[in-house]
């Protein structure tokens, strides 16, 4: 018989996705969720803001920002399980348990919790207890792989020595997940060329409306050569960003304009606009009809609820069992 694997991944739910986002993340995800032997369960984060965002609005608001993006970006939410990981409460019951066999130097090492650990007064114990909550999110739902970024490597293998330390005491219980760590995944350069991300507010997003995208696109920083200089695209941030969405054919063509001088960095900047456009033309038509009708995007969070529910409650019955609860 043909086993399927059941993939999970947690979305943080700090608002709406970007093309570093999109690229790293959303694009390669939907991927592997398209693949018939895979199961997909995507969530989004929603208990793990908590821990920063304490104004409902804003997360509910990033939270179904969140849902339109992956929506417009293709997942198959009917075919694979979409929702709140708040919706489904019994991952804080679980996270109880397994706070019972985290030991605690392991999370004072974790990172999450160190790189803040010298401002004390400003970590709760959400903060804290992060990983834990983490573990909980991939072993109620006995996920077979989770697919994450580099930044999560330490989680995982938190979350797989809690699930260790369970088993060894009670049998095989939890299904101890393998981390698929994507080493190539793509640094995708921000306006500024750093690493994309809203802590450096240099993202550009797709899912803006047309002035507001074209400001971020012609903020992009350049080196101050002349229109008519020859210039080495390699070198350029609105090349790199240009060649991580075009064709081949598309990429060669830019590149031998900048090799052959008259071509100004404004000029470049217009296309990659153009391309942006062009390339998720469908996709933002959509996004921006979703974010309109939030019942149902609230709709479609609800049936992925209803699915993961039963595989939560199955769980947890047998975790309270192996408890004596
Ligand atoms: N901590 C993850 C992040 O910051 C999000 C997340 C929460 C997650 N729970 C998860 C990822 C479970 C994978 C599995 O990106």
């Amino acid at each position: 018989m043909f086993n399927m694997a059941r993939v999970l991944t947690g979305i943080q739910s700090s608002g709406k996705p970007h093309l570093g986002n999109i690229l790293g993340a959303i694009e390669p995800s939907i991927k592997l969720s398209n693949k018939k032997e895979n199961e997909s369960l995507f969530f989004i984060a929603d208990l793990h803001s908590l821990i920063n965002i304490k104004d409902s609005k804003i997360r509910s608001k990033n939270t179904l920002s969140i849902a339109a993006a992956w929506i417009a970006m293709g997942f198959d939410y009917e075919n694979n399980y979409f929702y709140r990981q708040s919706k489904i409460t019994e991952v804080c019951e679980l996270t109880w348990y397994l706070n019972c066999f985290t030991p605690y130097p392991m999370l004072v090492n974790s990172h999450s919790f160190k790189d803040k650990s010298n401002n004390l007064s400003s970590v709760n114990n959400g903060l804290f207890t992060y990983p834990v909550l983490m573990a909980s999110d991939i072993l109620l739902y006995d996920a077979d792989i989770v697919p994450v970024g580099k930044d999560q490597k330490q989680h995982l293998e938190i979350t797989r020595d809690i699930a260790k330390s369970f088993n060894h005491q009670f049998g095989d219980t939890l299904i101890v997940p393998d981390c698929k760590i994507d080493e190539n995944v793509m640094t995708i350069p921000g306006t500024d060329g750093r690493k994309m991300s809203k802590t450096y507010n240099n993202t550009i997003d797709i899912f803006l409306e047309e002035k507001d995208l074209k400001k971020q696109i012609m903020s992009i920083i350049t080196d101050s050569k002349g229109l008519e200089e020859s210039k080495n695209a390699e070198e350029c941030n609105v090349y790199k960003i240009y060649n991580l969405i075009a064709n081949k054919d598309q990429s060669d063509e830019m590149k031998n304009k900048y090799l052959s001088g008259g071509y100004g960095y404004g000029h470049a900047k217009n296309e990659l606009l153009e391309l942006i456009l062009d390339k998720y033309k469908d996709q933002r038509k959509m996004y921006f009809d979703l974010i309109k009708n939030e019942d149902y995007l609230n709709n479609v969070l609800k049936l992925g609820e209803k699915k993961a529910k039963v595989i939560a409650n199955n769980v947890l019955s047998r975790v309270k069992k192996k408890l004596g609860y």
